[in-house]
């Protein structure tokens, strides 16, 4: 069975499905057929990192998959330890020789890493690898409003999309609303908290009940709503189906309200402020 995935539109008109496949900790064999069982069920925009060690499993996978290259949007990122204008230009060719790929759809800076303070001539690099057709759109992770605010103004060129951590637990209002008057695409990483606590939640699985619908569905519905891109990570043909199975209900004002009013100010997975962590 194939789901089908609305598509929301990027600043600079790249189309992306509004959820997308995690990979993180999915590499080798076994990654492989779970990013292809992903991709028959409906899946066309795929996550992964060079940190994450997996965009030969990627790979592998996009030339396994019956679907053409061309209707999957793959996804990697710039570590930290190479965030020079030097290291990032050889870094993504890197990136696109260990998946074999001519070409990425979205290449995202990883983490802003501010006390490093080189976030701005590392997104000098990713504007030219766009100009010259390595990647299709460009765009970061973990950014605040003041770090995207600098890439605009000393290169003329805003992100398409920041990826986030955003789950119930951590709702990123503030920032969400910040991305909405700029114009750039908010993803959500970490969509459903790791599977933890917020699986063992009443608010969530009342509604879930009320619906019957998963809680998973009930929190990838919530992002949806909210407008967020999600890109839950599973393992599991049968979980990867029931993630993008959440278009055939809606959540009501209260209900959104209720999951949104879970959020805490200590509610990150591991107390990661991209205004202090930093990630190489
Ligand atoms: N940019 C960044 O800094 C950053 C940071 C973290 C993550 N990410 C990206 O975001 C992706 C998603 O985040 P994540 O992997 O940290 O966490 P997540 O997607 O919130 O949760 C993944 C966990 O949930 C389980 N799960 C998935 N669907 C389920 C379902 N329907 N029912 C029950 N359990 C379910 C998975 O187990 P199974 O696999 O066994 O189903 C896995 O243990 C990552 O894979 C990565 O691509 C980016």
């Amino acid at each position: 069975m194939v789901q089908l995935i609305p598509e929301i539109t990027l600043n600079d008109g790249l189309k992306l499905p509004v959820i997308g496949l995690g990979t993180y900790k999915l590499k080798g064999k076994e990654g492989v057929n779970s990013i292809i069982s992903a991709v028959e069920s409906g899946y066309r925009l795929i996550d992964s990192a060079y940190n994450y060690e997996n965009e030969g499993t990627i790979g592998e996978a996009v030339r396994r998959s019956a679907v053409p290259r061309e209707e999957l949007l793959i996804t990697s990122k710039l570590p930290g330890r190479y965030q020079t204008y030097e290291k990032a230009v050889t870094t993504i060719q890197e990136s696109l020789y260990r998946a074999n790929l001519d070409y990425y759809d979205l290449y995202l800076i990883h983490w802003p890493n501010p006390k490093q303070d080189t976030y701005v001539e590392a997104w000098q690099a990713l504007i030219e690898a766009k100009k010259s057709g390595l990647i299709r759109s460009i765009g970061v992770c973990n950014f605040l409003p003041e770090h995207m605010e600098r890439l605009e103004k000393e290169t003329g060129a805003k992100p398409s999309i920041n990826q986030i951590e955003l789950h119930p637990f951590f709702n990123q209002a503030t920032q969400r609303k910040w991305h909405e008057e700029n114009n750039i695409s908010t993803e959500s990483w970490s969509p459903l908290a790791r599977a933890n606590q917020v699986f063992q939640n009443d608010t969530i699985q009342k509604i879930a009940d009320d619906h019957n619908k998963s809680i998973s569905q009930i929190i990838l519905r919530w992002h949806y709503q909210l407008g967020a891109i999600s890109i839950p990570k599973s393992s599991s043909p049968a979980r990867q189906l029931e993630n993008i199975s959440i278009f055939d209900f809606s959540l009501n004002d209260t209900e959104m309200s209720m999951i949104s009013g879970l959020t805490r100010p200590d509610g990150r997975i591991n107390n990661q402020d991209p205004a202090f962590y930093e990630e190489f």
